[in-house]
């Protein structure tokens, strides 16, 4: 247990091991499962619990703590990864109550079997008091969930804000204190889990624009003591904003398509257009989810097998097409033997992104001299185009 403020406290759970999360996003550096305990002269609340793997640290920190009597359990997102060890909670604390939104209480009935009269569903905008303390619920959707809210503590300046602003880093600071370990950290959490929701998150920014706010208690990754940091991140993620950089994502069988990525990275780059080279079957997702936040432009490089784009390639793009990136143009590069429909079937999988479609450069075989002079011209096209949109960063 670790003390944020006075009678303010960290309860959760730090998850050094953890390397996968929903068997689908890596987590090179672990993550946490953050659970707070505020006291107030007359009410005692946590707010929200952790992964029911870690429930027994949650257990012994509020045992620890000498909480005798709990009276909330604030839940803030239904999620596994915060609510699953609310069972095991409210078995300790029977007399305590669940205090959520409706669509929420929704979500955790039919997630965890919760009875229905252990909640107290709550407004956008409404307080609870503790006594000296108050909890106010600010409704914060679609970060990443629908029911997701957070909770500010006025007396203290802090936002509990769940998923939104965190980091999947385990770390034994409490507070940030690698500012560059933890932007990287938050950045691959706003790619993988945020980006899709973009226009809901500055929404929500705005709404956090009329909160005095010195602190930002997240459900994963270190306190920000200095909000600043990651809601500047944020205000920047989330913006129009892109750079001028190409993602270039491939795989290649025989070698023409990694020819072409060659000719065609170099070509970019002579144009003064940087690059992020991501190889599909060994990729990091969560690296190539990054490049993505800023990227004005990505090119899929795929071989054809039986008749369409190497599955690598397939699933980079329906991970693309998924994350909503704010990319503003696309195209596709690749080798083929004797045809197929690899570009026809690469471009019905992205609907989502928004982006000018320039057209393909495929290869018969072996990439020929025509086939770089192709190569080239897209390049041209892409550095032209990033000009006559003002990205020059
Ligand atoms: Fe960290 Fe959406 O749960």
């Amino acid at each position: 247990m670790r003390q944020l403020k006075p009678n303010v406290y960290a309860v959760g759970a730090i998850d050094w091991d953890a390397r996968l999360f929903d068997r689908l996003i890596p987590l090179p550096d672990g993550t946490s499962y953050n659970s707070y305990l505020v006291r107030g002269t007359e009410k005692t609340v946590l707010i929200d619990t952790v992964d029911p793997a870690k429930t027994n640290v949650l257990l012994g920190n509020i045992i620890s703590a000498g909480v005798d009597k709990l009276d909330y359990i604030v839940a803030h997102h239904a999620e596994q990864d915060h609510s699953g060890s609310l069972p095991e909670v409210l078995l300790l604390y029977p007399d305590a109550k669940v205090v959520t939104n409706p669509k929420c209480k929704e979500m955790l009935i039919d997630l965890l079997g919760i009875e229905d009269e252990k909640f107290i569903t709550v407004e956008d905008g409404q307080e609870v008091s503790l006594g000296d303390k108050t909890l106010k619920f600010v409704y914060t959707p679609w970060v990443h969930w629908p029911e997701t809210m957070s909770t500010y503590l006025p007396q203290e300046k802090i936002l509990f804000s769940c998923d939104f602003f965190g980091a999947h880093l385990a770390t034994s600071s409490l507070f940030v204190d690698d500012e560059a370990a933890v932007y990287e950290s938050a950045k691959r959490y706003y790619a993988e889990i945020m980006m899709p929701f973009r226009r809901q998150i500055n929404a929500n920014l705005a709404k956090l624009d009329d909160l005095e706010i010195e602190m930002i208690a997240p459900s994963h990754g270190p306190v920000y003591d200095k909000p600043e940091l990651i809601v500047g991140a944020y205000k920047d993620w989330a913006s129009d904003n892109v750079k001028n950089e190409v993602v270039v994502a491939y795989v290649s069988m025989h070698g023409n398509t990694s020819k072409m990525v060659s000719h065609f990275v170099e070509a970019l780059i002579e144009r003064g257009v940087k690059v992020r080279q991501f190889e599909l079957s060994t990729v990091d997702i969560g690296r190539l989810a990054m490049a993505l936040v800023d990227a004005a432009t990505i090119v899929i490089g795929s071989p054809t097998v039986l008749i369409g784009p190497h599955p690598c390639a397939a699933y980079a793009a329906f991970l693309a097409n998924a994350l909503r990136p704010k990319i503003k143009l696309a195209s596709i590069i690749g080798s083929y033997g004797w045809g197929g429909k690899t570009v026809e079937q690469l471009a019905a999988m992205i609907p989502n992104i928004k982006a000018e479609i320039l057209d393909p450069v495929l290869a018969k075989g072996e990439p020929k001299e025509a086939d770089y002079a192709a190569l080239d011209r897209l390049a041209d096209e892409i550095s032209t185009k990033h000009k006559e949109k003002g990205i020059t960063d």
